[in-house]
């Protein structure tokens, strides 16, 4: 392989970076073995023992919280002959235990109780934390978003994230009480692309009129199927193609990203929940309430692998599970003390937008397939992210740039991110 660095330039990446499994298995070293990652969401796991299971890059861990309340996150991993431990997506449990020998840990991880313990010789220390479920390196937790990152050092999370954090506060502050709960269920799919063609995909405006005619173009998709009463959250209109430049993108240090409000969104108003907008002035303030309300953005990237958005307010985690294939979620986020009408809007729309067969994921899953077969031809070793190059403006009241919504200002800023971390050890 040449340098990663000869991979990316200001303006095109090499089609390498989606195809070759060499730059795939870096990737899980350089990046999804450094960086930030999103893990879950502690209301997911509320009660002592309960567990979750889930990756960090390939790597398989349990997120649990431990009988005096603490969260851990540890690899899935046994301390004996190193079978993974834990087997179910989530549930509930008093210890876990292996199945292949019966060793039993506690759900911080330290051995519990191992079979025929006096086998061992004298002085092996099982209360070595190695000897359990071991810890990965670093976790933090941001008003309930729990982060992890496997290396031992880095940036602490919030150096990390920067700017974005804000749009983290933005949806927390739509609830009464400031908590978030990621309770609603979830919505899995698979594609066979790379994952950063997802990444890329969700800020990238200048697709969505195209890709996504049959819904943008008056909502022809959602009235001939009568979900139209479903989306009380978008009005479905259709906007002039010019509407998506005025849009708008972000970028931020960190490969973080987001674009702007969507033309069709209908925030909630006073008139529809009178006690629950007041309920919000009184805790952040009539000010403050109308922007989270109304926020100036719509996808929030956080590099590598989390994804905000406000309008239907849902959180999207990107799983790589090989160079051709990815996995997403798609997690509602109720807001705790909103009404349950307003939760259940979003748990509707979201039915409607990103559930296997629904009306607008499968427009961009469609192009995802044809971007990875398209390029394993040899018609160019290019792939062009030009749009709007040498245009873009830096902001006044943070670190990082706007450009016009269809420009690709987010798609490089997460190659400047790529090779950063893939660069690193460029040789
Ligand atoms: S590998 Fe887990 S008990 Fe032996
Ligand atoms: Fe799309």
């Amino acid at each position: 392989m040449t340098s990663v660095r000869d991979l990316v330039q200001p303006d095109r990446v090499h089609r390498s970076v989606y195809l070759d499994e060499d730059i795939f298995d870096l990737e899980m070293e350089r990046i999804f073995g450094r960086a930030w990652m999103y893990v879950g969401h502690a209301s997911q796991i509320p009660e002592p023992g309960d567990f979750l299971t889930t990756s960090l890059g390939r790597q398989p861990v349990v997120l649990s919280r431990h009988e005096d309340g603490e969260i851990f996150v540890m690899f899935n991993r046994c301390g004996h002959r190193g079978a993974v431990v834990c087997n179910e997506p989530n549930g509930n449990a008093r210890h876990f235990r292996c199945c292949y020998h019966g060793w039993t840990f506690h759900t911080n991880g330290l051995i519990k109780a191992i079979p025929l313990q006096a086998g061992y010789p004298k002085g092996t220390n099982l209360d070595d934390p190695s000897l359990g479920m071991v810890q990965v390196p670093r976790v933090e937790i941001y008003r309930g978003f729990v982060f992890a990152s496997l290396a031992v050092d880095g940036p602490s999370l919030a150096t990390y994230l920067g700017p974005i954090v804000q749009t983290i506060d933005d949806i927390c502050d739509r609830s009464p009480v400031g908590e978030v709960e990621i309770t609603g269920g979830v919505h899995r799919y698979e594609f066979q692309g790379n994952w950063k063609t997802q990444m890329e995909n969700l800020n990238d405006l200048y697709h969505v009129p195209h890709s996504h005619e049959s819904t943008t173009s008056g909502g022809r998709q959602f009235q001939r199927t009568g979900t139209a009463t479903g989306s009380r959250l978008s009005r479905e209109d259709g906007s002039p193609i010019s509407f998506w430049d005025q849009t708008g993108v972000w970028a931020f240090d960190g490969g973080h990203s987001y674009c702007g409000r969507m033309p069709n969104a209908n925030p909630v108003s006073r008139e529809e929940h009178p006690e629950y907008v007041a309920a919000l002035e009184a805790r952040l303030g009539e000010e403050r309430t109308a922007q989270v309300l109304n926020v100036h953005w719509h996808n929030a990237l956080i590099y590598p692998n989390l994804c905000l958005q406000s309008m239907a307010q849902h959180i999207r985690v990107i799983r790589p599970l090989t160079v051709n294939r990815t996995e997403v979620q798609v997690y509602p986020i109720k807001l705790k003390g909103a009404p349950e009408k307003l939760n259940q809007t979003v748990i509707r729309y979201l039915n409607v937008t990103h559930a296997a067969a629904s009306l607008i994921q499968t427009d961009d899953l469609e192009a995802f397939g044809r971007v990875q077969r398209g390029l394993s031809t040899d018609g160019s070793e290019w792939v062009f992210l030009g749009r709007g190059f040498g245009q873009e403006q830096p902001l006044d009241d943070a670190v990082g740039y706007r450009s016009e919504g269809t420009h690709e200002l987010p798609l490089r800023n997460q190659y400047r991110e790529w090779l950063n971390f893939m660069g690193e050890y460029a040789n």
